[in-house]
C-alpha cells in the first residue's frame, strides 16, 4: 500500500564444482545491477539514443538481498526443465513474496531462463547459470554486466521479447519498435527493421540479445505492463506492500 515495490530474493546456489559456488560479492553485484537498471541508474542510461529519449524509463522496482541458500550436489548441468527447483536441487522459500534466483549450470548455451506470472508457485521465479550472474567473480564476457538477469526479471516481470519471438512479432508494448528477430553482439546504430514501417530497432532494450554492454533501457510500456501485475487483481499482486 505504498508506492515503491521492494522485492525480497533469495538466491539458491547449487554447485558441483568450487567455482560454481560462487561468492557473495558476486551475488551481491547481480542485486546492484539489478538496482541500477530498474532504477534509471546505470552509467549506460545516458547512451539511449536521442529518438529513444522520450520513451526510456525509470521502472521504479527496487531489489533486496533477503537470504543466499548453498547446495552441494552432485550433477554437472541442469537444463531447463524446473530439475533445479525441486528436491535434488532446492525448493523456492515463500515463492509467493520473494523472488527466488537459482544459480547453477544450465548447459546449451542458455544464459539464463524465467517463468512468467501466472504459473505455479513451486517453480516461480528466475534461473541464471553461474557463469553469467553479476559483475565479478565467474561472470564471463561478453555477459559480465549482469544483463542476464536484468532481462529474465523482465520476463518474470510479464515482458515478452521486443521481437515478439516471430519475424515482426509483437511484444504488446506500443512504444518498442517491431524488430525482424533478435539483435546479437552489440548492433550499430541506427539498425533499421524491414517491418511495417521500417523503425529503428531498440537493439538496446533489455528484452532484446544484445551482448551485455549493448543493453541499457526499458520503456515507458514496459515499465507500465511490469507495474500493473503488482496491481489489485494482477498476478503478484502478492508482492505489493
Ligand atoms: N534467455 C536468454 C538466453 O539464455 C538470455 C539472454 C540475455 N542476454 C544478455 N545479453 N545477457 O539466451
Ligand atoms: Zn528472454
Ligand atoms: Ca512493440
Amino acid at each position: 500500500v505504498n508506492g515503491t515495490i521492494v522485492i525480497p530474493v533469495v538466491v539458491n546456489v547449487i554447485y558441483k564444482t568450487a567455482a560454481e559456488n560462487i561468492s557473495a560479492t558476486q551475488i551481491q553485484s547481480q542485486i546492484d545491477v539489478l538496482n541500477k537498471d530498474f532504477n534509471a541508474q546505470n552509467a549506460d542510461f545516458s547512451n539511449v539514443p536521442s529518438i529513444f529519449s522520450g520513451v526510456k524509463a525509470n521502472v521504479g522496482v527496487r531489489f533486496e538481498l533477503d537470504q543466499i541458500i548453498r547446495k552441494n550436489v552432485n550433477k554437472t548441468s541442469w537444463g531447463t526443465a524446473d530439475l533445479m527447483k525441486k528436491s535434488s536441487g532446492i525448493l523456492p522459500t515463500s515463492p509467493t513474496t520473494k523472488l527466488n534466483l537459482w544459480v547453477c549450470t544450465i548447459g546449451n548455451g542458455i544464459l539464463g531462463y524465467a517463468q512468467f506470472p501466472g504459473g505455479s508457485s513451486s517453480t516461480d521465479g528466475v534461473v541464471i547459470d553461474s557463469r553469467y550472474i553479476g559483475t565479478t567473480g565467474t561472470a564471463t564476457y561478453p555477459f559480465n554486466l549482469g544483463r542476464t538477469a536484468t532481462h529474465e526479471v523482465g520476463h518474470w516481470m510479464n515482458l515478452r521479447h521486443i521481437w515478439g519471438d516471430t519475424n515482426c512479432g509483437t511484444d504488446y508494448v506500443a512504444d518498442t519498435p517491431t524488430h525482424n528477430t533478435a539483435n546479437y553482439g552489440v548492433p550499430t546504430f541506427p539498425h533499421y527493421s524491414t517491418c511495417s514501417g521500417s523503425p529503428v530497432e531498440m537493439t538496446m532494450n533489455y528484452m532484446d540479445y544484445s551482448d551485455d554492454r549493448g543493453l541499457y533501457m526499458f520503456t515507458e510500456g514496459q515499465k507500465s505492463r511490469m507495474l500493473s501485475i503488482f496491481s489489485a487483481g494482477g498476478a503478484r499482486n502478492s508482492f505489493a506492500k
